[in-house]
Order: structure tokens, then sequence, then C-alpha cells
């Protein structure tokens, strides 16, 4: 059987790798990896972490490249691939301009497509943009969806999807975070470098974590972001970390803003183990990214998502992440309340993990064998939902 994967951006990446190195291991399985390079140094960083060399690289990536320019370098690039590689079946993963126009180009020449954290839905087309339309239009020409969860199963359904296309897995990103968390909570060199090169946190303070990126937030809602952030920084007991995100419509206000602001550290993004460690040493996280609304949970992490909208609501309805926008006002007043109350940090630090548990690549791969009749695995069972990690 032959599997092509194809992703390009850091998330995808992350959460494609723990399948790669499932297929890789499999036997009666060709694995082909195409990354598209829509981002470059993002992606290499995190293949390099899991050890992945692509077969191919499309190396699209330009400096604040258009949505149009994504999708039609992937569709022109990819489509040779396809036609000279001829895959049972393609992969790709998530929302991005890559996964949609990778499963376009396996439908145009008639390759079945696997659409790994299908049933993701907002139910506004606008929010996130353009992520919930590439989920709609990927999930039109998927034969089978992997769904995280059950209420993106239900999502799927709602749309008319067959229920034998659609198989509940878990979210691969608990996967790979579990691989990468063991790596650095664990006594040995891997912590001791990472404690050394960050061994400018404040033990004494509470560490706020930040990230953010959403193209539907450029503009007003990257001010009010900042705003918070400047806020914030004047609490004595805080610190606030900020691995800025390298699209320069997020980076142009976020060092304008608050290069020159104290007890903001703005540091480049991080490779995906230090990203780990630098969740586990956090009190609290900011963001806007769907893969931290889902990792921060399964690290007992608060997390406040500065978004109007999420597709991830699992979390949010298991009291484990807050939906606060990208207001000023009330991202502080959501911090000053966590921060400031013991018995409701508590709580948002030790609910539930909605989002997978560790075995979700092993859920795909055996569904994909079974597709094809090469030796179908045992699929295991599902028991997430209660997943509760003491790390760090
Ligand atoms: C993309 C995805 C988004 C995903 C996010 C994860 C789309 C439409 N957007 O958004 O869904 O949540 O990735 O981070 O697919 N850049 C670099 N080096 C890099 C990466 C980016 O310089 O390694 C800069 C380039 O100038 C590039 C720009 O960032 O043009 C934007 O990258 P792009 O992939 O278009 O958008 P993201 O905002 O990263
Ligand atoms: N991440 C990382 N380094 C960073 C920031 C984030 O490795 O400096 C990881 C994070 O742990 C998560 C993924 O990148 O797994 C999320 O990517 P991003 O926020 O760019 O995209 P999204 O998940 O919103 O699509």
């Amino acid at each position: 059987m032959r599997i092509l994967s194809v992703f390009g951006t850091r998330p995808e990446a992350i959460k494609m790798a723990p399948i790669v190195m499932a297929l890789r291991a499999m036997p009666g399985v060709e694995s082909r990896v195409c990354v598209t390079g829509q981002h470059r140094r993002m992606l290499d960083d995190t293949l390099a972490i899991f050890d992945i060399k692509p077969d191919d690289d499309l190396d699209i990536m330009t400096g604040n490249q258009t949505l149009a320019d994504i999708s039609a370098r992937v569709l022109t690039g990819l489509d040779p691939i396809m036609r000279a590689y001829r895959p049972d079946f393609v992969l790709v993963q998530g929302d991005t301009a890559t996964s949609t126009a990778a499963a376009l180009t396996a439908f145009f020449n008639k390759v079945r497509v696997g659409h790994v954290e299908a049933g993701l839905r907002t139910g506004n087309l606008l929010s996130p943009w353009p992520e919930e339309a590439n989920r709609r239009v990927t999930a039109v020409v998927t034969d089978r969806h992997y769904a995280p969860t059950e209420k993106a199963r239900r999502a799927l359904l709602a749309e008319g999807y067959p229920a034998s296309s659609i198989m509940v897995t878990g979210n691969t990103v608990i996967d790979a975070l579990l691989h990468v968390a063991d790596e650095v909570s664990a006594p040995g060199p891997i912590r001791d470098k990472l404690d050394g090169r960050f061994d400018w946190i404040d033990p004494a303070k509470r560490m706020i974590l930040v990230t953010g990126h959403r193209r539907e937030s450029f503009g007003d809602g990257f001010l009010g972001i900042c705003e918070a952030l400047r806020q914030l920084a004047a609490r004595e007991d805080v610190q606030i970390v900020y691995p800025v995100h390298l699209n320069p419509n997020v980076r142009q206000p976020v060092f304008d803003l608050l290069a020159s602001v104290p007890n903001v550290s703005l540091i480049e993004p991080q490779d995906y183990r230090s990203f780990v460690y630098l969740m586990t040493r956090a009190s609290l996280i900011l963001t806007d990214s769907g893969g931290v609304q889902e990792e921060a949970p399964a690290l007992g992490k608060p997390v406040l998502v500065m978004r109007d909208t999420s597709e991830r609501m699992e979390a949010v309805e298991a009291g484990v992440a807050r939906l606060v926008s990208t207001d000023p006002a009330r991202i502080v007043g959501h911090v000053a309340d966590l921060l400031g109350d013991r018995r409701r940090y508590a709580a948002m630090a030790t609910g539930a993990n909605p989002f997978g548990d560790g075995k979700a690549a092993a859920r795909i791969v055996a569904d994909l064998l079974g597709q094809s009749g090469v030796s179908p695995l045992p699929i295991p069972a599902v028991e997430m939902g209660q997943l509760a990690l003491a790390i760090g």
C-alpha cells in the first residue's frame, strides 16, 4: 500500500509526525512524505525534532504570501508527484492552505483522501478565516474522515457524511506531545540543556506564555492583544514569555508595541521540544493557536483563548479553557481572576483533557490498512476524556 503524506506548516508537521513514524514502522506500507514548505524555518525545525526527511519538498514559501499564492503553488507542484507516484491514499491534516490544496490535487487525480483532524467547526466561515472554509472544502473530497473527538464526528454527520466514513481517533497532537513531554520532563541531558537555555525565566514569578498568529486578528485584534500584554506586564508577580510567529503581519505590531516593555520577553519561534518545555514551566497560557488549545489541557495548564470563536469548544466545555476574545479588558480581567483565585485556578488546572490519549496515529494507520485490505490491525479502543498528565 502506498501512502503519500502531504503537509507544509509547523502544526501540520507536529500532528502528522506520529503518523509518519507509525507508517515508517509498518510492514506492507510504502510511506512517502511530501512537504510543501508553506512554512520554511518553522517546518524545518519540526522535521528535525521528529527526524523526518521528506522525499519531496515543493519549497513554495515566499515572504508575506497570499492564500492564492500558496494554493496555486501546491496544486501545480504536487500534481506531477501525484501522477508519477499514484498513491493509494493521500493524507492531509487540519485546515491550512496546504492541506486543502493537497486534498484537491488528490481528488483531481482520483486518489483517495484521508483527512486527519476532520470535523472541527465554528459554524462561521469568516472565523477562523480561511480555516473554517478549508476544512469544509477538504471534507467534500475526503474518503476517510479522522475525527479527533465525538463532537467533530457529530459535526460531520450533521453535514451528511456517512457514519461509515468517519472514525473517532483522538488528536495526533497528543501523541506528539506525550512523546516530547517525556523527553523534556525526564532528568537528563535534554532537560539540563533546556534548563540552561531558559535560565532567565524567573522562578519566583508566574510565567505567562503567549502565542498568536491568526489572520482574522490582523489589525485591531493584535492591537488588543498587545495592549493586554502591556497592562499585564505591569504586574510584578508575572513574567510574560512570547515566542513571536514569523508572519510579518504579526511581528510588526508585536515588536513595535512590546519590544521595549519591561517584563515581556519577545523570543523567536521555538522548536517543538523547547516550546513544550516552556508550556510545562508556564502558570497560564494565552493563545489563539489551535494546537496549543489542545496541548495545554493535557499538561494541566489553564488556557485563555484570544479569539471570538473556537472550533475546539471541548476544552471550554470541560472547564479547562476560556474564550476571552482579543479585547484587552477581558484578557486582563480573566488573567487577574485566575491568578487571584487559587480555587478557580486549580479547577482549570486539574480538569479533563478532551483531545486524545496518545493512540490516535495507531488508530489512523490501522484504519488505512483496513481500507486497503492489507493485514488489518486491531484498532486501539477509544478511552479518551480523562487523560490527566503530571509533567514537569
Ligand atoms: C498558516 C496557516 C494557519 C495555521 C498557521 C500555523 C493558512 C492559510 N494558514 O498561517 O491555518 O494556523 O500557518 O502557524 O494555511 N513565515 C516565515 N517562515 C516560516 C513561516 C512563516 O518567514 O517558517 C512568514 C512568511 O513571510 C510567510 C508568512 O509568514 O509568507 C505567512 O505564512 P503562512 O503560512 O501564509 O500563514 P500563517 O499565518 O503562518
Ligand atoms: N509551537 C512550537 N513553537 C512555538 C509555538 C508553538 O512548536 O514557538 C507548537 C505548539 O506546541 C503547537 C503548534 O506549534 O503544537 C501550534 O502551531 P500554530 O499555533 O502555529 O498553529 P495552529 O495550531 O493554530 O494551526
